[in-house]
């Protein structure tokens, strides 16, 4: 029994519902450690297809509890949205609870990622999901933020609000934005004591006990390293940590008792958003990676920018994060590519580069590609190691390589079953 952590080693979108999927299959404990209703992880299992925002992926098994920790931030309607269809699929949603410590996105978030948004939109626009990701977490920091635990009392939630709706509605008058009127929070939050209360709980002791009886505890990302707050393309950000680091403080399990960290890499590249992406194509290849891949986004269903495999990221990526596994998804998409490239360095100024440089030198690198002959086969079949054909083995040797993980995992369609699990 383990404690794994599913961390996104790209710009997001590299299958990470999917594996927690199939992974909470055996599960006892699936916890997601921060973002909030702004991912789209997509599973597809015999129950339908699904895209989960603040759900966590674990939630098909109802032998499996769900927690959705302190590290996150929750909008109770659309979680309710989310459990509501969930459920109404013939799946169990009662094994779902929410750490008290989890921070409220409350409607006046968006409407200020909205305008913050709009206001970025000439220079350094984010591209963010506008779901208050951002103002939620700039609340939690500045210490003034609602958390889950607060609307289980009505009286310190007022005297919270009291703080907090001042300040906020000086920054929405700034916007031109209506007022945020205190007794419509008050009621909105009675709203989710009504349908959350009993699940809002303290996390603690529950997953302490699950630890020390060697449970198996999964620790689920949103998101990938490269939107990390402070390891990501800042400020092209997320206002958290996808990261290992970020699993740790995010569901309150020290580092020293995490056994696994499963990194997951899409075969190729995609990123939705702003900020450099020094391997995107904006030719035919591009565009078929897309329209193979349909990498289109499951919360905003904006395109996706597509490119070949950056090794220089993800090496960087296994670093910061310290894979002890890889999870590499979509193979399949590259069945149909003649050439595939795989970017091994960048040219910055005239100098050759093999460690990622932050924001400014992502900006200005020109990547360099070593080519690969494609296997022009079909590989959604291939259950083994055996299945793939020889040059589709060697594309993914050379990715492990270059990331510097053992591959564990190798997806090859979005089914649950369409994967192939490596021995050694
Ligand atoms: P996440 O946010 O990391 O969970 O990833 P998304 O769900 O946003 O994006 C991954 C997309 O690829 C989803 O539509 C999945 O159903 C799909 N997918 C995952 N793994 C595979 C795979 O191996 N092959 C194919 N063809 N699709 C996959
Ligand atoms: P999953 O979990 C891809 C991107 C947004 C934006 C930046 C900040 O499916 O991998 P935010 O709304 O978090 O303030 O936006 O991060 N972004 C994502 N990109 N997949 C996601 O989630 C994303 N969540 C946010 O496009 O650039
Ligand atoms: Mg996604």
């Amino acid at each position: 029994m383990s404690i794994t952590a599913i961390v996104g080693a790209q710009w997001g979108d590299e299958g990470k519902g999917r594996i927690v999927d199939y992974l909470a299959q055996k599960a006892n404990l699936v916890i997601r450690y921060q973002g909030g209703d702004n991912a789209g992880h997509t599973v597809i299992n015999e129950k339908g297809k699904f895209a989960l925002h603040i759900v966590p992926s674990g939630i098909f098994n109802p032998e499996t509890m769900c927690i959705v920790s302190a590290g996150t931030v929750v909008n109770f309607d659309t979680m309710a949205i989310e459990l509501d269809a969930i459920h109404a699929s013939g799946v169990t949603t009662d094994n779902i609870f929410i750490d008290l410590r989890a921070h409220l996105i409350l409607p006046f978030h968006k409407l200020l990622d909205g305008a913050e948004e709009e206001s970025r939109k000439e220079n350094w626009a984010v591209g963010t999901t506008k779901r208050g990701i951002g103002p939620c977490y700039s609340d939690k920091a500045t210490r003034i933020g609602i958390r889950a635990g607060d609307i289980l009392d009505p009286a310190r939630l007022r005297t919270r609000l009291e703080m907090l709706l001042p300040k906020k509605n000086r920054e929405l008058e700034y916007f031109g934005l209506p007022h945020t009127d205190i007794e419509q929070v008050m009621e909105l939050c009675a709203r989710w004591k009504h349908r959350f209360g009993p699940n809002i709980i303290d996390s603690v002791p529950i997953v302490r006990q699950a630890v020390l009886e060697k449970k198996e505890i999964l620790l689920e990302g949103q998101l990938g390293i490269m939107r990390d707050l402070d390891w990501g393309i800042y400020p092209y950000s997320t206002s958290s940590n996808p990261t290992s680091g970020g699993a740790c403080s995010g569901a309150g399990i020290a580092p020293s008792r995490i056994d696994t960290v499963v990194g997951v890499v899409k075969a190729y590249s995609s990123s939705v958003g702003g900020g450099p992406f020094p391997t995107e194509l904006l030719d035919s290849d591009g565009e078929k990676l897309r329209a193979v891949g349909a990498e289109y986004g499951a919360t905003t269903g904006r395109p996706r920018r597509c490119g070949w495999f950056d090794a220089v990221a993800a090496n960087y990526s296994c670093w910061i994060n310290g894979f002890t596994d890889l999870a590499i998804t979509k193979l399949d998409i590259l069945d149909s590519f003649e050439r595939i490239k795989i970017c091994i360095a960048y040219r910055i100024d005239d100098t050759i580069v093999t460690d990622l440089p932050d924001t400014i030198g992502q900006e200005k690198a020109e990547p360099i590609y070593e080519e690969w002959e494609g296997w022009l086969c079909s590989t959604a079949h291939a259950r083994t190691w055996e299945d793939l054909p020889i040059k589709a083995q060697t594309y993914v040797l050379r990715l492990a390589e270059l990331v510097g993980a053992p591959i564990k995992f190798i997806s090859v369609g979005p089914e649950r079953d369409q994967i192939i699990i490596m021995d050694k």
